[in-house]
C-alpha cells in the first residue's frame, strides 16, 4: 500500500496526516518532509506498544535531546496530576516552545500529551503518532485535547492542533480485539455521518476490517480520517457542525463516567451502545425510518462486543447516567443535547429533549 497524505486546513494550523505501513521506520524522513524541526524531544509513551516499535522511534529520531516517559493508558490516568507531571519533565529539561512533544499512544495517551503540549508555555510542538485504531481514524485528527475530572470526562481542555499526525498501520498488529471494535466504533458512526455507500462498504467487509485484513482497514481508516478532515475544516472550535462527531458519544460518556470509566466498558464499546440508543431514539421518535433503523442495529449486532449492557447498567442506575448527561458539554439550557440521525448523512445536531422524556427513554431500555 502506498503512503496516503492527507491535509488539514484550520485557522490556526495547516498539516498532514501520512498514513500507511512502515511510517515508524521513515519517521525522520517524514519530519523532514514536513518541515518539522526541533531541538529537544519529548516522547511520551504508551506502556503497552510492544518495545520494539519504541525502539524504532528512538533509534530513528534526531534530536540533541531525547527525553521518554512512559504513562500507563487509563482514564484514571488521564487528569491534572498526569499533566504536571509531563510539565515538570519540560520544565526540568528545559524546554522551549520551538520543541516537540511526540504522542506515541492511544487517544488517552494523545488527548492528556496534546492538552500537555497546549498549556506549556502557551503552546510547543506537538507531533502525534496514534497506535490505537480509535486514535488512528478519529482522536489524533481534530485538535481536541483534554483530561477528565470528578465533574465528567474531557470537561478540562483545549483545541489545540497538532503539527503533524503519523499513522503507521503495522503498529495496530498488537491490539487487542477489544480494542479494534473500540476504534470501529469511530469507523461505524463516521459512515453513518457521511453516507449510505460508507456504510453499506462496512456492512459487507465488517469481519474482514475487524481482522485488519487489507485493503479494507486502509479504506476505512483513510474514509474516517477524510470525512474527520471536512468537518474539523467546516468547524474547528465546534460552534455547529462539528457536534455530528458526538453521535452516540452523550449516551457513551455518561455510560463511562456512571462506571467510574472502569475497565468493565472503555471508550469505544460505549460508544456503539451509545450509536444503538441514538438510532433506536431517532427511530422511536419517527425522525429515522424503521429500515434504516433495522439496518444499522442488524450491524451493531453483528459486532462481537463483551460487554453486555443489560449486565452493566440497572434500572437504579438510570438518576446516575442521567446526571452525567445533564452535565454534557453540548448543553445550553435545561434540556438536554441529543445528536441523532435522519438518515446516512443526515443528522440531526440540536435536538433538546426534556430530561424526563429521556428518564422515560433510558428507564425503559434497561431492566
Ligand atoms: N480528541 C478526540 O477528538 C477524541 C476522539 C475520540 C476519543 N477520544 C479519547 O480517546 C480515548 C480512547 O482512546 P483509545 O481507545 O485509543 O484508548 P487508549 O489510549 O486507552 O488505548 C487502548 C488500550 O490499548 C493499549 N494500546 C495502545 N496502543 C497499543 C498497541 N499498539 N498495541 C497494544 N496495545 C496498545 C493501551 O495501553 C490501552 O490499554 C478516550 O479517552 C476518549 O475520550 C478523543
Amino acid at each position: 500500500m502506498n503512503t496516503n497524505k492527507i491535509s488539514i486546513k484550520t485557522s490556526n494550523k495547516n498539516y498532514s496526516i501520512v498514513i500507511g505501513r512502515d511510517l515508524i521506520v521513515k519517521i525522520d524522513k517524514i519530519l523532514k518532509a514536513n518541515r518539522l524541526k526541533f531541538d529537544k524531544c519529548l516522547i511520551v509513551t504508551d506502556k503497552n506498544i510492544p518495545h520494539k516499535f519504541k525502539r524504532l522511534l528512538y533509534k530513528k529520531l534526531k534530536a540533541n535531546k531525547l527525553v521518554k516517559i512512559e504513562i500507563a493508558a487509563s482514564e484514571k490516568n488521564k487528569n491534572y496530576r498526569t499533566i504536571e507531571k509531563i510539565h515538570k519533565v519540560l520544565f526540568e529539561n528545559r524546554f522551549n516552545r520551538e520543541d516537540c512533544v511526540i504522542s506515541f499512544g492511544g487517544g488517552i495517551i494523545g488527548d492528556i500529551v496534546g492538552f500537555a503540549s497546549s498549556t506549556f508555555k502557551r503552546g510547543m510542538k506537538f507531533v502525534n503518532i496514534p497506535t490505537t485504531l480509535l486514535a488512528q481514524v478519529d482522536s489524533s485528527i481534530g485538535g481536541k485535547t483534554g483530561v477528565n475530572n470528578k465533574f465528567g470526562k474531557n470537561l478540562i481542555g483545549s483545541f489545540y492542533q497538532p503539527d503533524l499526525v503519523v499513522s503507521d498501520m503495522n503498529i495496530l498488529a498488537s491490539l487487542p480485539e477489544r480494542e479494534i471494535i473500540c476504534g470501529y466504533a469511530e469507523i461505524l458512526k463516521s459512515s453513518i455521518i457521511d453516507n449510505f455507500n460508507n456504510f453499506l462498504y462496512l456492512d459487507k467487509n465488517l469481519e474482514k476490517i475487524l481482522k485488519l485484513k487489507s485493503p479494507f482497514i486502509e479504506r476505512s481508516i483513510i474514509k474516517s480520517c477524510n470525512l474527520k478532515k471536512r468537518v474539523v475544516e467546516k468547524d474547528e472550535k465546534e460552534k455547529n457542525y462539528r457536534k455530528v462527531l458526538n453521535l452516540g458519544h452523550t449516551f457513551a460518556h455518561a455510560y463511562e463516567s456512571t462506571l467510574g470509566f472502569s475497565k468493565k466498558l472503555n471508550h469505544g464499546e460505549a460508544v456503539i451502545l451509545g450509536i444503538k440508543n441514538a438510532v433506536e431514539f431517532s427511530f422511536k421518535r419517527k425522525i429515522l425510518t424503521k429500515q434504516k433503523f433495522n439496518i444499522i442495529l442488524n450491524h451493531i449486532n453483528r459486532i462481537r462486543m463483551k460487554p453486555k449492557i443489560e449486565k452493566l447498567f440497572k434500572k437504579r442506575h438510570v438518576s446516575k447516567i442521567m446526571n452525567y448527561m445533564r452535565s454534557d458539554k453540548k448543553n445550553n439550557s435545561n434540556d438536554i443535547n441529543l445528536i441523532l440521525v435522519k438518515d446516512f448523512g443526515k443528522i440531526i445536531i440540536d435536538f433538546q429533549i426534556d430530561p424526563s422524556n429521556l428518564k422515560k427513554y433510558l428507564s425503559s431500555s434497561l431492566n
